[in-house]
């Protein structure tokens, strides 16, 4: 958690850029896995942390944007409570802790929302996403589930705070992608024949877990890197297989999320078909980070990202003509069909539940309908301060080459027969997160090694450790 000052400037901006009326922020409660009494790991709404700081159940805030005041509702913790849970904070400590110096229970949230309608306010509210929030919020406001309306005006307001990272924000994504560093060495270590998908996985989960954190998402975890977001499985490694890692942590108390996709060589060594894929899709990540800088539109790197793909697919047989008129036609999109990346933040996919053409397209960037492109999460200028991951690939995914073909789909940018040879190569994506500073942008956490040789070499000093047991 960041200091009281911090909690309260933040609601002090919010409450500057919204016009009038009483804004809303509801945090998560617990989400039962099968029955009320047991539940799924508690995961707090990336709103309410940026406001509200508070990582526990049961709470929510309302700023009001004329007076600037701000109450947490909650309940003390009962006797129940202590008992079952051990000693909880009072509410108003918790308050403190934030800068609040109002404290209500829960109900009283009903009570402040009707006064401001019978004053004719405005009463701003975010898109709940879980089904108990949509009940929450309908019953709130008196509308049904299918007729709240969220607040553009408040949208708008935290996509815009919440994208520029202050310093002590990085420095939390920075200790987030360190400890994503870690999950990420220790899987290459475990790169060898004889482990499965799954048991790299879960050693993956136990470094976020140890250290106080936890996966920022499912870990994807597959010798099948082709297929985009493919989880770990009881498949057993064999010598020569790619295993492809895409995960990472939300760091310890903040809950900032790291995103590194890595690919290893299972024991030890790329094949050269494999590292002639891996340098290509490396050199359009790394080409990709330089573009991003303050100004240039997101959109740009990707589009750089997929001609660098194209012309190092033209290199090797895959496609052919010119590379340039084959990404603007769309053709790219059958080896590289996502976009190059995705805020992160708070949430892994930033805010993405505020709207994901709100948070990355805007009157300057309008989301394409071409496929391929049109997976593109964010496409609006960078400026200091966005973090963002970029992670291109090339995947062979025999079933959209097979329709394509069919359809007889860019055959003049796309040798199928030469598919075939390549049908069940797997799927190759390189991944960190970057900061856009003053002039440029930094990757964020400590050097992953991610070079061919520099893979193989982590791959290679955990053989002893894995190869035998
Ligand atoms: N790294 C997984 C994703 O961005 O969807
Ligand atoms: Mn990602």
């Amino acid at each position: 958690m960041f200091s009281p000052e911090t909690y309260a400037a933040r609601r002090r901006v919010l409450a500057d850029s919204v016009s009038s009326g009483l804004i809303v922020l509801l945090g998560n409660d617990q989400a039962p896995m099968n029955y009320a009494a047991n539940y799924y790991r508690f995961r707090q709404d990336g709103s309410f942390l940026y406001y509200g700081g508070l990582d526990a159940p049961g709470l929510a805030i309302t700023i009001d944007a004329d007076s600037g005041k701000s109450i947490l509702y909650g309940h003390d913790p009962t006797m129940d409570d202590v008992v079952w849970e051990g000693p909880l904070p009072a509410l108003v400590d918790r308050a403190a802790s934030i800068g609040v110096s109002t404290t209500a229970p829960p109900d009283a949230l009903a009570g402040t929302i009707r006064q401001a309608k019978v004053e004719g306010r405005t009463v701003h509210v975010l898109p709940p996403y879980r089904g108990e929030q949509k009940l929450k919020v309908s019953e709130l406001l008196g509308v049904s589930p299918k007729a709240i309306e969220a607040s553009e005006e408040l949208i708008d307001a935290v996509i815009a705070q919440r994208l520029v990272k202050s310093a002590e924000e990085i420095a939390e994504l920075d200790k987030a992608v360190a400890l994503t560093a870690e999950m990420h060495v220790l899987a290459m270590r475990m790169a060898h024949p004889g482990r499965s998908e799954q048991m790299v996985a879960a050693a993956m989960e136990g470094v976020a877990h140890a250290a106080g954190g936890y996966p920022s998402f499912p870990i994807i975890l597959t010798r099948r890197g082709e297929v985009l977001h493919n989880h770990a499985t009881d498949y057993v490694f064999q010598q020569g297989d790619l295993m492809l890692t895409d995960g990472g942590a939300h760091a310890p108390g903040s809950r900032y999320a790291g995103d590194v996709t890595r690919v290893s060589p299972v024991g030890g060594r790329y094949s050269d078909r494999q590292s002639t894929l891996y340098e290509i899709v490396l050199d359009a990540q790394m080409q990709a980070i330089d573009a991003c800088k303050p100004g240039a539109p997101f959109r740009d790197a990707h589009m750089l990202a997929c001609r660098v793909i194209a012309e190092g697919l033209k290199g090797v047989g895959l496609m052919k003509g010119d590379p340039v008129e084959a990404v603007a036609a769309g053709a790219h999109a059958m080896f590289m069909p996502h976009g190059l990346g995705h805020a992160i933040g708070l949430d892994v996919h930033d805010m993405e539940a505020l709207g994901e053409d709100s948070v990355g397209y805007d009157d300057e960037f309008q989301r394409s309908d071409q496929f391929g492109t049109a997976y593109l999460r964010y496409a609006k200028r960078l400026e200091p301060g966005n973090v963002m991951t970029v992670e291109p690939g090339i995947y062979l995914i025999g079933a959209l080459a097979d329709m394509w073909k069919s359809e007889g789909k860019h055959a003049d940018f796309i040798n199928y027969n030469e598919f075939d040879k390549w049908r069940d190569f797997g799927g190759i994506r390189i991944e960190d997160d970057i900061v856009v500073t003053g002039n440029g942008c930094r990757v964020l956490g400590p050097s992953i090694p991610k070079k061919p040789d520099e893979v193989e070499a982590v791959v290679q000093s955990g053989e002893e450790a894995f190869a035998a047991d």
